[in-house]
């Protein structure tokens, strides 16, 4: 067998360790879901309906991982064929659907553009679109005004001068429901919400060597940048290896909803920073920028979340050349993580080993992490069947930026 077909099989595999994983968990979670592993192995459950939010000055992200957990079940029976994968997955986004009113995060993206989304595309179930379509509506409400155009808040409510003034780098990994929304419900106004905020963020997060900041803060009324800053990152200035990811994949899902290869491009120059950051290793640091350099803590969650986005912006790319070669990194980036990083090991439950919440909180700082587990097995679903879970974009038609 050549090269490409034993990718091929690796991923086949993964995605059978994948599935049984999935479904042994899931008759034994009860009414929670899994977020990282612990030390022992096991999972860290939470409620469904853990919003996010202040407690005095204490934030909390709430449960943005639970439409992670739908998203897998779908992917296992895409991969399976298993009908009662889907009836599950059915059955839990009974408990995900009440967080599409939560006016409180713009992790809303993420809770549905991995459930609801993935479901109405397998299923047409009108009702997937109507809980897709509620929960874009609070994502598009977070819009903040400027003097230089707009931007979407992520965190807390817009009363909130905290959260209002603050947007973070992986809100770009949530632009992908506006555009959906854009597209089903035929209402433009999604769509600009969403390119005002990636223009913003082109704007105010990128630095000059082409790294991205994890959060930024902004003046108001003028929409310059007052700070940049982290709290999961090493360091203000330090490249965070995980928002690179979320940036490379939000603006390509940009370039993909306006179809401005300009977009496109950007995600490139980002994916190239990375990729040169990345060198030889099988998986990305927590932060290239952690001085114990080769010895740093990993984060697999970083490498999926490229090479998911890698894959998307080949489908995207109207160069041939470009485009296969963008797909040979992303594939050659899951294909480490097969190797390297797939947890086969039933004590350890989880998927991908040394993903990397946050490591300044020490909260999963060498584990599972939902979020990293899903788009490394929607990035495998891409490579083994294409446009099962989502529809395969068309290239752009333009190579003008
Ligand atoms: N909130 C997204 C992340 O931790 O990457």
């Amino acid at each position: 067998m050549n090269e490409s077909g034993q990718q091929i099989t690796r991923f086949h595999e993964a995605l059978d360790v994948l599935a049984r994983k999935t479904m042994e968990d899931e008759r034994r979670l009860g009414v929670e879901f899994p977020y990282v592993t612990k030390p022992d192995g096991s999972w860290d459950t939470m409620y469904a309906s853990r919003s996010a939010g202040y407690t005095g000055d204490d934030w909390s992200h709430g449960n943005w991982f639970c439409g992670f957990w739908v998203g897998l079940l779908l992917i296992s029976h895409l991969h399976t064929g298993d009908a009662d994968m889907l009836e599950r997955a059915r059955e839990r986004m009974k408990l995900v659907a009440p967080r599409s009113a939560d006016p409180n995060t713009h992790d809303i993206g993420f809770i549905f553009l991995s459930s609801a989304l993935p479901a109405f595309h397998i299923t047409g179930d009108p009702d997937y679109a109507r809980i897709g379509l509620e929960a874009a509506a609070q994502l598009r409400a977070r819009l903040v005004r400027t003097d230089a155009g707009a931007y979407v808040s992520s965190w807390g409510p817009l009363s909130d001068p905290r959260g209002r003034r603050s947007s973070a780098i992986d809100t770009m990994a949530n632009l992908p429901l506006l555009y959906w929304a854009a597209d089903v419900a035929g209402d433009d106004s999604f769509l600009v919400a969403g390119e005002l905020h990636a223009k913003s963020t082109e704007r105010a997060f990128i630095r000059p060597d082409l790294s991205t900041y994890h959060a930024v803060e902004y003046d108001l009324p003028s929409g310059d940048r007052q700070r940049g800053y982290t709290f999961q990152g090493y360091s203000d200035e330090s490249f965070w290896s995980r928002g690179q990811g979320w940036a490379i994949l939000g603006f390509a899902e940009t370039a993909r909803a306006t179809g401005e290869y300009a977009y496109l491009a950007l995600a490139h120059r980002l994916g190239d920073r990375f990729m040169q950051a990345l060198g030889d290793a099988t998986s990305a640091p927590w932060d290239f920028d952690d001085p114990a350099g080769a010895a740093a803590t990993l984060d697999t969650a970083a490498s999926a979340i490229v090479a998911n986005a890698f894959l998307q912006i080949a489908d995207l790319e109207p160069d041939m050349a470009l485009a296969q070669k963008r797909r040979e990194q992303g594939l050659r980036l899951l294909d480490d993580l097969c190797r390297e990083h797939l947890s086969r090991d039933d004590s350890e439950r989880g998927f991908l080993r040394h993903g990397c919440y946050s490591k300044p909180h020490n909260i999963g700082p060498d584990a599972a992490v939902l979020f990293g587990d899903y788009y490394f097995a929607e990035a495998l679903l891409m490579a083994t069947k294409p446009g099962a879970l989502r529809a395969v974009p068309a290239k752009l038609s333009s190579t003008s930026a």
